[in-house]
């Protein structure tokens, strides 16, 4: 039977990882896949991650099953952080969750979840998207559309492009919007954007699908939950998918928390639970135990949300610091968008020749979208990065 089987092509982004795994250069610079890096390229695991981990584990006497829903102490600490004290209590029976395993397992049950609602529904996505939003939006039976998003000559959001778009959705149409730090773009809506969407959000009674994958990475926590709260104020329904991935630095424990919004909420939260057990039955709980154990703790939330700022101003300060060296080292594109976009990712807007000469010449990998992580342009290796990106761009 299984000599049926085909070989699969490696998955875009995982590939380009794997091939800068096997690249034997010293100089190599591995910009494609999205994790944060120090500027030793180490991805270490947070302190305050460490301290909660070892005092779950030390008070840790069961493996038992945890409830379907999840861990109550991750799903308590979560919606906290994600809707703030106020509004969780004003909307309680309005808001059920589950955990789910990644940002991946969250996008892939709510997706079902519609699509049990709404067989075949139509999905409007941002051009462009995460290429694994197609994946996993897909396979659970969903219908691709898409909306324009991104003005590629100036690295920033096209609004206009946008709200026009969002007024094209038919009524009841379900959107698929990244809360900040755009992949691949890092182009973000300003507050009083999100607020403009919204109106027409609500006016078209849309329905927010929300990715929230790398909250606090932008702006300070809160800000990064500006749309997941204006959804759970404006709109009558909604969904939202947070990670813990990049901002716990959780990536292979694969944590995560699924949340509806709305008066049927729970009975959503039901559907979700249900496909869950048709598949991998329950999230697993580790990682999800460990930030229950930092959320429920005033001193490790302190100690976390300073890392989290860290990670996201050392992003800032490599943003500033990429744009400055590329504007002064050639003058075919301006490179200052760089410094204004927000989170892990920017789009370098070179085209796919000047990627590959990058990648065989000079192996600096990158998407062949020219995607970069940030993250992975340490101080040392920026000269060099700079003055190889400049060199194909002018040469
Ligand atoms: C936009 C977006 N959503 C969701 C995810 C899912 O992350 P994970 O499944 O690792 O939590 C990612 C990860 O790269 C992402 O970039």
């Amino acid at each position: 039977m299984l000599d049926k089987l085909e070989i699969l092509p490696p998955d875009p982004i995982l590939g380009i990882g794997q091939l800068f795994n096997e690249e034997k250069d010293p100089n190599k610079v591995g910009l494609s896949v999205g994790v944060y890096q120090t500027e030793t390229s180490h991805t270490p695991v947070l302190a305050a991650v460490k301290k909660a981990e070892s005092d779950m584990l030390s008070k840790q006497d069961s493996k038992v099953y945890i409830p379907q829903a999840g861990d109550p102490a991750f799903l308590a600490g979560m919606n906290k952080l994600i809707f703030g004290e106020e509004l969780l209590a004003a909307n309680s029976d309005r808001i059920a969750s589950i955990m789910v395993p990644g940002g991946c397992g969250g996008l892939r049950v709510g997706a079902e979840v519609i699509n049990a609602a709404r067989p075949g529904a139509d999905i409007w996505l941002s051009t462009p998207t995460w290429g694994n939003h197609f994946p996993l939006l897909q396979s659970a039976g969903l219908t691709m559309q898409s909306y324009a998003y991104y003005d590629s000559l100036k690295g920033v959001v096209d609004f206009e492009a946008m709200l026009d778009a969002f007024q094209q959705i038919p009524e009841q149409g379900i959107a698929l919007l990244h809360a900040c730090c755009h992949n691949p773009t890092g182009a973000d809506l300003t507050a009083d954007q999100w607020h403009q969407l919204f109106d027409v959000i609500v006016e078209r009674k849309l329905i927010p699908f929300i990715d929230a994958a790398y909250l606090g990475f932008s702006g300070s926590l809160e800000d990064d939950c500006l749309p997941i709260r204006i959804a759970a104020q404006r709109v009558p329904e909604a969904i939202v998918v947070t990670s813990c991935s990049k901002n716990f630095g959780l990536y292979r424990e694969r944590t995560g928390m699924l949340s509806f919004i709305g008066d049927n909420a729970v009975a959503a939260q039901s559907v979700g639970m249900s496909k869950a057990r048709q598949s991998y039955s329950m999230s697993p709980f580790h990682g999800g135990g460990i930030v229950g154990t930092i959320l429920a703790n005033e001193t490790l939330t302190t100690e976390w949300v300073d890392e989290v700022y860290f990670m996201r101003d050392r992003m800032n300060e490599l943003r500033a610091e990429f744009a400055q060296q590329m504007n002064n080292k050639q003058s075919i594109r301006d490179f200052s968008f760089i410094a204004s976009n927000r989170g892990m990712f920017s789009n370098l807007g070179i085209n796919k020749e000047h990627v590959i000469r990058l990648r065989e010449e000079f192996k600096i990998y990158m998407l062949e979208s020219s995607r970069i992580n940030i993250a992975g342009l340490a101080r040392s290796k920026m000269d060099y990065t700079t003055d190889c990106i400049a060199r194909v761009l002018t040469t």
